[in-house]
């Protein structure tokens, strides 16, 4: 055990030192991958456990995109902080079982803890809301469609979509998080139940076409009984209008559902809470620790104005579940999960070790390099299309718009060095743009200099290749 856990500390503390100089891309492939896994693991001869460590973290190393290279402008995939790998050790060491509260008192008091101080930061009152921990945004989102399902037709529960009068229907924009429509179908509603709501010309939830929707759909019969505001769309970064939203929902008896799976962290910093005013209003929100909050995979979290709709929705009796008091939530009443890994560990340790000021210059300094890189970009001739507070720019240039170049060649020319990594996407589902999120603790200004140089120099050469 102390030779393995030395070969383990030492990876990570090499890891810690050497990322920003490791490749950023995988450079094996799949079928090398496979034909190593194949040639070396029968499952039958045992192998020590340093040999797995030597092999496994190699794997790590060269066979992933390595998400916590500070020239990783990608995907909302921050970079873990140390806190998140002891916290997740520690997990892993003791193991609580967080489905019942007898079981592991301390484990569901520190993320009660953490997780109410977060309610009260986003408006909610933290000692009537209900908060938990899931495996995700995707995780969240889908609680939030069961509760209200739960909240707004009170016989959903016992009887199901099918002993409703009208089909629910559900509003989100076309920029929203893909989740929904598989969430729709999930939940019985269908995916035809999922009303796609244009944007404006800022990519925002369009307010006119959301209000025509609503009233066609209620004159056509249908149940509208849900509204979803993003805050921070998985694109480009967009907040919807959330206090506009807010104040229809309520004069339209709504269940106002706001997925700010990544934005979310920035009710933590004085300079960008301003942007999710509205937020405090919502009936219920995803927002993802395992996102902006720079700790690893996956800490989802949903908070909820509605504890009584959760504890129906959610509520089980079964002989082998131990309830310390009739009257108390146990978190097996309030989620999907049973057995539940102990999520909110590296949260509240995050947290505790940066503090609220140290957390929000983190992710100030992330929303600064993004400003930073929009004005080279345009000083660089690019065209920006989006800017977000929340720290993703997505960009073009007329050679995209002409067609002379896609951007899935341009992505090909800049990863060809495999020293930085962005990503590609559509907005309003036809417009190609690049996408650049800074999502990483460690990206300095050089880095994002380096990326407008790699840019330019991937069009460039593109260019020649015409000539
Ligand atoms: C706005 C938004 N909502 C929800 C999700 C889904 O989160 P997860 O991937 O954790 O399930 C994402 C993922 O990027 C997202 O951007």
């Amino acid at each position: 055990m102390k030779r393995v856990l030395e070969q383990l500390s030492r990876e990570i503390e090499d890891y810690y030192q050497d990322v920003d100089r490791c490749d950023l891309m995988p450079d094996f492939d799949r079928q090398s991958i496979r034909n190593h896994l194949r040639e070396n693991y029968d499952f039958e001869t045992p192998i020590p456990l340093e040999q797995l460590l030597h092999d496994v973290t190699r794997l790590m190393r060269h066979g992933n995109v390595q998400s916590s290279h500070p020239r990783y402008f990608g995907l909302y995939v921050p970079a873990a902080r140390f806190t998140s790998v002891v916290a997740d050790s520690l997990v892993a060491l003791y193991n609580p079982q967080l489905g019942a509260t007898t079981h592991s008192p301390a484990a569901t008091e520190i993320e009660q803890f953490t997780l109410q101080f977060l309610a009260s930061r986003l408006g909610m009152n933290p000692k009537t809301c209900s908060a938990n921990y899931t495996t995700g945004g995707t995780e969240a989102n889908l609680t939030a469609i069961i509760t209200a399902l739960t909240k707004m037709f009170p016989d959903h529960g016992d009887q199901g979509v099918r002993s409703l009068p009208s089909l629910p229907v559900m509003y989100v924009s076309e920029e929203a998080h893909h989740s929904f429509n598989r969430i729709a179908s999930i939940a019985g509603l269908g995916s035809s139940a999922v009303r796609v709501i244009s944007v404006n010309e800022r990519f925002q939830l369009d307010m006119q076409q959301l209000e025509q929707q609503l009233r066609v759909d209620r004159d056509e019969g249908f149940a509208p009984f849900l509204v979803v505001g993003t805050a921070g769309t998985t694109s480009a970064g967009i907040i919807d209008p959330l206090q506009e939203l807010a104040d229809l929902c309520k004069d339209q008896h709504l269940w106002f559902h706001v997925d700010a799976a990544w934005g979310g962290a920035a009710i933590l910093s004085p300079r960008l809470k301003k942007h999710l005013v509205g937020i405090e209003k919502a009936d219920s929100i995803t927002c993802d620790a395992h996102k902006w909050f720079s700790v690893s995979m996956g800490a989802g979290m949903f908070f909820c104005r509605h504890k009584d709709a959760v504890a129906r929705a959610f509520s089980v009796r079964a002989p082998y579940l131990s309830k310390q008091d009739e009257d108390v939530m146990e978190p097996y009443d309030t989620t999907m999960q049973c057995s539940r890994r102990f999520i909110g560990l590296k949260v509240f340790m995050s947290i505790a070790e940066l503090g609220t000021t140290g957390f929000a210059e983190m992710i100030e300094k992330q929303s600064r390099l993004a400003d930073l890189l929009q004005k080279r970009l345009i000083e660089e001739n690019w065209l920006v299309v989006t800017s977000s507070p929340f720290a993703v720019v997505c960009f073009t240039h007329e050679r995209i718009k002409s067609g002379e170049i896609s951007t899935k060649e341009l992505l090909n020319r800049v990863y060809a060095n495999r020293s930085v990594w962005i990503s590609a996407t559509r907005l309003k589902g036809s417009i190609p743009v690049l996408r650049a999120c800074i999502t990483n603790f460690r990206t300095k200004e050089t880095d994002v200099h380096f990326l407008v140089t790699e840019l330019n120099k991937a069009i460039e050469s593109k260019l020649r290749n015409y000539d």
